[in-house]
């Protein structure tokens, strides 16, 4: 069998030298397809993806009414993580800011444009969307009360972008039902005041609907219909080779992920934009040996972990054959561990 394993990595090897594996993706990612950058104030620079032609920022603006926010329509951002969800929603808040006429400022240390995100989970009660427990830096010991980020937004008028809104249970969820109804209005029992939002205000939601921890999650199905505008992030693979990654990995990934889009060979998850651009830069800094073995020990601690399933690595395996590495795979029988022949960073 040794002999076989060592036969075939012999041909991989030949073939990736050589130019027996074509470079069949790379030129699916068209760069052309990009829209405009946004430079954030960090300095990042934004592709916003398109939805059938049109850069999404301008269409998520066109759904929002900046001066009556219960009229706006406000999006759902959906797909696996690393796709671009919260970059996305930083340049959908970075052009209403704008396009209010209002200066990025500073506010706790670092640049500020109308965007404030809030997170849940499990242990989230109905209160999470009102108030907020901090220590007082005045008075040790002690804790005060304070308004929400989402409270914070309602009233300044600003962009709040709720995280893994389907981590967060129904409870608290549903204790919002009323706000997205009418007139966003938010009663506060604390203080026996209610908020409504100021111009400007606009919700954001952003979550994976697949599988976390090997549990289905989804948001209340009133949520659905209150937030009817949903959007499928996927990643922006022509802005990750204008950002300097290798074009073929980057075809590879591109290839694989509509496999995913797809719905094809059950697969939920394939590497994003954050993953591939993680390798990238891996490599560039220690080269491709160990770049591809820190990746597939990932790779294998989240299939361990029951959050990827073996054949989602698989996949990402024969996506790095193709990218053209088969050349460093080991055999199974030999002394490296590996995972799909590709050696895992495990030290000696
Ligand atoms: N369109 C894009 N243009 C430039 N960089 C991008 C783009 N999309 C994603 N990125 C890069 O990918 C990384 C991951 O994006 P982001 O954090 O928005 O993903 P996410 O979908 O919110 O993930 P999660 O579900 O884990 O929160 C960002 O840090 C950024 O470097
Ligand atoms: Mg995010």
């Amino acid at each position: 069998m040794s002999a076989i394993n060592a036969a075939l990595d012999q041909i991989d090897q030949v073939a990736a030298q050589g130019d027996l594996t074509p470079d069949r993706h790379a030129d699916l990612v068209e760069l052309e397809a990009l829209a405009e950058p946004i430079l954030l104030p960090d300095g990042k620079r934004i592709y916003p993806p398109r939805l059938h032609g049109q850069p999404i920022d301008e269409l998520a603006c066109a759904l929002l009414d900046m001066e009556n926010p219960a009229e706006s329509t406000f999006l759902r951002l959906t797909g696996p993580p690393g796709t671009g969800k919260s970059m996305l929603a930083r340049a959908i808040a970075l052009r209403l800011w704008q396009t209010r006429g209002r200066e990025v400022q500073t506010r706790h240390g670092i640049a500020f444009y109308g965007f404030v995100e809030i997170s849940g989970g499990p242990s989230s009660d109905e209160y999470l969307f009102r108030h907020e427990f901090v220590p007082a830096a005045d008075d040790a010991g002690s804790v005060r009360l304070v308004d929400s980020a989402f409270v914070e937004a309602m009233r300044e008028g600003w962009v709040v972008m709720i995280d893994e809104v389907n981590t967060i249970r129904d409870v608290a969820l549903l204790s919002v039902n009323s706000c997205f109804d009418g007139r966003l209005s938010l009663y506060l029992p604390a203080t026996g005041q209610t908020v409504t939002a100021r111009p400007g205000f606009a919700c954001l939601l952003a979550y994976n609907p697949g599988l976390i921890g090997g549990v289905a999650t989804d948001i209340p199905d009133a949520w659905h219909s209150r937030f009817p505008a949903t959007l499928e992030v996927t990643s922006n693979w022509p802005a990750l080779i204008e950002l300097g990654a290798a074009r073929r990995l980057v075809g590879e990934a591109a290839a694989l992920d509509r496999q995913r889009i797809a719905g094809e060979d059950g697969l939920c998850w394939t590497p994003q934009f954050r993953d591939i651009e993680a390798l990238a830069r891996m490599i560039d800094r220690v080269g491709e040996r160990a770049a591809l073995a820190f990746f597939v020990s990932n790779l294998l601690e989240q299939v361990q972990a029951g959050k990827l399933q073996d054949a989602e690595a698989a996949a990402a395996c024969r996506m790095l054959d193709q990218a053209g590495y088969a050349h460093l795979k080991v055999s199974a029988t030999g002394r490296v561990p590996s995972l799909h022949g590709y050696p895992r960073a495990v030290t000696s």
